[in-house]
């Protein structure tokens, strides 16, 4: 055993027992300091909007068959920029299919980083299951012309993504993650997040906007690629008179203008939540901050229930950010239940994506019924410790661990995988459909074995978190 490796044991030993060890500096954990929470170096501007277009996302339209929409940043000289798309072809001569333009919409943000202006444009009418090129413009300049695939206007076999909180040191650990996703599953035409994919609080001004760099970093490539679907978490808030009785959660800016998102929500939450097919499953995406904190349950409840009633499709997918059953022992989401549990049953949801409680776990929604399957996870660098209530009611439960999810639809049967950040396979299951009945059928072939916290405090010395 080499010298840093017999070191190395004696610590974990020590950490067991309790103890902290007398090692000499950088021997080990103890004289490591947590990372922050950028890379970016006091003072530094580098993530500042440039005539460049950036921070480029596509998002799935309500009809994610015939249209979708576009956000990107530029630097505050640019207004109404355009959006070209054509049908892509082969030649580099892209532009001879004569592209329709689409003029996009402006709105500026003041941050730490200056002040820049951020775009939307919608592209409607367009063909299903068709291949489009499509760049936008900057100052001067254009995008590279990216292609994106409309979804199939039938139930055809679709894969997707999901990803559980980034928020926290996106560059440097969720960007592993989301490159393993996009190995693990290159046919995946739809990425949901779950919110927090910032930690944010600066009101824009703070170290938000560096964050939102970081996030674009991390995922660079994929928001381009496929379809974008985020949930919006506590932390894409910002507290308004904060320590005061008045606190109250504020919707943070950037979130508005980082994704061209549907405005098809609930009355008053429509910047937040929202709905659209794709190819035959109808996903929607619910703002749980505003319900646990702005009184928003009865509004989303009836607009949930109204957006499912309508569901023509054999499939449901209800993303949220803040789980209906929580992680940690000191906390407990029971308003989220009397808001949302009768309308996931009578509507009968497949299945509720979540996270916040940075851990894994999964469990029905009502013990013996196959649906909705609540899976709670998490892609970022901190992690939390799972209470014993969580451990007796979720199988799998994992902690200190970095997962993304695979989700297949294919006719009658919706398989699931949970993945770790090397790709290894943590959970899966199926979903057999008979009429609107569902068969929960447990994978357990080829899942690695349950993962523990064997810290007995982060870095910073919280025993509430396994690292951070
Ligand atoms: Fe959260």
């Amino acid at each position: 055993m080499s010298v840093p490796q017999l070191l190395g044991s004696l610590l974990v030993v020590a950490l067991v027992a309790g103890t902290a060890p007398s090692l000499p500096a950088q021997a080990g954990p103890s004289a490591r300091q947590a990372e922050p929470n950028t890379r970016v170096p006091e003072g530094d501007r580098g993530h500042a909007a440039t005539v460049y277009p950036d921070r480029i996302a596509t998002s799935p339209a309500q009809d994610a068959a015939h249209g979708f929409a576009v956000a990107w940043r530029t630097q505050a000289s640019v207004d109404a920029p355009r959006l070209e798309i054509v049908v892509a072809g082969d030649a580099p001569d892209v532009s001879a299919g004569n592209p329709r333009v689409v003029i996009a919409a402006t709105q500026a943000l003041e941050t730490r980083n200056g002040r820049s202006h951020h775009h939307r444009a919608d592209v409607d009418g367009l063909e299903a299951d068709t291949l489009y090129a499509w760049r936008v413009q900057g100052q001067g300049t254009w995008s590279p012309w990216f292609h994106f695939r409309t979804a199939t206007a039938g139930a055809e076999p679709l894969t997707l993504l999901y990803f559980g909180d980034t928020q926290n040191q996106n560059t440097s650990l969720a960007t592993r993650v989301i490159r393993q996703a996009r190995r693990q599953a290159p046919e995946a035409k739809l990425a949901l997040f779950g919110g927090d994919l910032v930690s944010g609080g600066g009101a824009g001004l703070g170290a938000d906007d560096d964050e939102w760099a970081e996030w674009f970093e991390a995922a660079s490539g994929l928001p381009e690629d496929i379809a974008t679907a985020p949930a919006a978490g506590n932390h894409e808030f910002h507290k308004v008179h904060a320590g005061t009785p008045q606190e109250t959660p504020a919707l943070s800016p950037h979130w508005p203008l980082s994704f061209a998102l549907p405005r098809n929500g609930a009355p008053g939450w429509e910047r937040t939540t929202y709905w659209f097919d794709y190819q035959g499953v109808r996903f929607v995406v619910l703002d749980g901050t505003a319900i646990l904190n702005l009184d928003a349950g009865p509004a989303q409840a009836a607009w949930l229930d109204r957006v499912l009633a309508g569901n023509p499709h054999r499939w449901s997918v209800v993303q949220i950010h803040q789980p209906l059953y929580a992680m940690r022992s000191d906390r407990d989401y029971a308003p989220l239940r009397k808001q949302l549990a009768e309308v996931l049953r009578k509507r009968k949801v497949d299945l509720v994506l979540q996270g916040h409680d940075h851990a894994y776990g999964r469990r029905a929604l009502d013990e013996n019924a196959a649906v909705p399957q609540l899976v709670l996870s998490v892609v970022g660098a901190k992690q939390y410790r799972a209470g014993p209530k969580a451990l007796g009611s979720m199988k799998p439960v994992a902690e200190d661990t970095q997962l993304f999810q695979v989700l297949k639809f294919d006719g009658e049967v919706m398989r699931y995988e949970a993945r770790t950040a090397t790709g290894r396979l943590y959970d899966a299951f199926e979903l057999h459909a008979d009429g609107d009945q569902r068969r929960l059928v447990e994978i357990e072939d080829g899942r690695i074995a349950p993962r523990r916290c064997v810290r007995q405090a982060s870095l910073k010395g919280r025993q509430d978190r396994c690292w951070e």
